[in-house]
């Protein structure tokens, strides 16, 4: 299958001693496919095998929540101190007979959770989210012996998915979610240990890394995906971000994950939704090029990849290790296979926008969760899915209407 001309096929050795065949890594997206259990089930299993026959080296799975009671009741999946081991033992096996890894992302929501679901959710500080489109209620401030409660709960995630077969987990501190409500100025309003200064606002993601590479020892794949800004007034900035990069240095990290944005900034999806970086087509490149300056371990660049020329080139030009891919992949899982053997990669489109930013981004994320459901159902991607539908999916979700 591979060309080896091609700087995107050749493998790169992490850190831990894992070998990744080829440079293309599946983004987490969330799959919405789980019951009221939360456990991952034979839909998974469908939608992974067709990602790794794709071709990608490694895939990372949507966000896995650590704790059960803080997350919707169903779509998410979620591990708790009952969970069982071998539903995820199946997830697992479901990439194997591919030359590929499965890593499990691992995450908390904090305060951006609907309050349908959870009326007070937990944070940092008492901050409400109050912009975009969903309704929050307002945090109540986590105590300390909560915040150690949290931590436990991230590397006992960890050991399920080592026990369950998953080559690794990447640890999710970006787009706004807890570890990055802590990290962030705008969020994290504590004087005590874990805020009062950029020092103490890295300690909850330091302390989550540290505790999970513990738990896991030292051949497991351990990932960050960071934000390298939140594009919010007074949020984290390039700066502080590069600070979080240079603490997480010296801690056995085996990538990071570049990215951006939050629910009150939805940028993660790219320059039409605000993203500033880049004449080029991965809209966070200049900082994954400062990034790679102030870090010395394998870049996963994630954001607007469309094209073999682009991903090609940024691994080309050392911008990046890994070329991160997440909607490209829910329209064409077969995408890495297809560059890797030198062919001419099908055009990535996406939904007709409908030209309001937030509407724009609810309908980008639902069009692609219903063309990944479609996958997981054992059927192609439509790419002719009207925006109209993918919206009403959505508002039916989060509004009940
Ligand atoms: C449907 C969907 C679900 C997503 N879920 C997650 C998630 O669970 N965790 C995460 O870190 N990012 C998530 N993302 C963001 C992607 O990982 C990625 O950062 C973003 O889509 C930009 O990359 P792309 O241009 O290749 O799509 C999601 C994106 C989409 C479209």
């Amino acid at each position: 299958m591979r060309s080896y001309s091609s700087p995107l096929a050749h493998p790169l050795p992490l850190p831990c001693g894992t070998v990744l065949p080829n440079r293309f890594v599946k983004s987490a997206m969330g799959e919405g496919l789980a019951g009221r259990d939360r456990l991952p089930n034979g839909l998974h299993c469908v939608l992974y095998r067709a990602w790794a026959d794709g071709g990608a080296g490694a895939l990372i799975t949507g966000n896995i929540m650590v704790d059960p009671d803080q997350c919707p009741p169903s779509g998410n999946v979620a591990i708790g101190p009952a969970t069982p081991v071998e539903p995820f033992r199946a997830w697992a096996a479901s990439v194997r007979g591919n030359d590929c890894k499965i890593l499990a992302q691992l995450n908390h929501p904090g305060r951006q959770i609907a309050k349908k679901y959870i009326a007070t959710p937990l944070a940092p500080s008492p901050i409400r989210l109050h912009k975009g489109l969903m309704r929050c209620g307002i945090p109540r401030q986590l105590e300390h012996k909560e915040i150690l409660g949290i931590i436990d709960a991230f590397s006992r995630a960890a050991r399920v998915c080592q026990a369950a077969g998953f080559d690794g987990v990447e640890i999710h501190a970006a787009h706004g979610y807890l570890i990055s409500q802590f990290l962030s100025p705008l969020t994290n309003h504590r004087t005590d240990e874990w805020g009062g200064d950029p020092v103490r606002r890295q300690q909850f993601l330091i302390r989550i890394a540290k505790a999970v590479r513990d738990t896991v020892g030292a051949d497991f794949v351990v990932g960050v995906k960071l934000n390298s800004a939140d594009f919010q007034r007074g949020g984290l900035d390039n700066d502080e971000s590069l600070a979080v990069m240079h603490a997480l240095a010296g801690l056995r990290i085996d990538f990071l994950e570049i990215s951006g944005g939050t629910y009150e900034s939805p940028v993660t999806l790219g320059k039409g939704y605000g993203a500033s970086s880049a004449s080029r087509e991965a809209y966070f490149t200049d900082f994954a090029i400062m990034a790679r300056k102030a870090f010395p371990l394998p870049i996963l660049l994630t954001g607007g990849f469309r094209t073999a020329s682009a991903m090609s080139a940024a691994v080309e030009e050392g911008v990046t290790d890994l070329v991160g891919l997440a909607r490209a992949l829910a329209q064409q899982p077969g995408l890495p296979r297809c560059a890797l053997s030198g062919q001419q990669l099908p055009p990535i489109s996406g939904p007709r926008l409908l030209g309001h930013k937030r509407l724009d981004a609810l309908v980008d994320l639902r069009w692609h969760v219903a063309q990944i459901q479609r996958i997981a159902a054992g059927q192609k991607p439509d790419l002719a899915l009207s925006s109209w539908s993918a919206l009403k999916q959505s508002l039916i979700r989060i509004y009940g209407i």
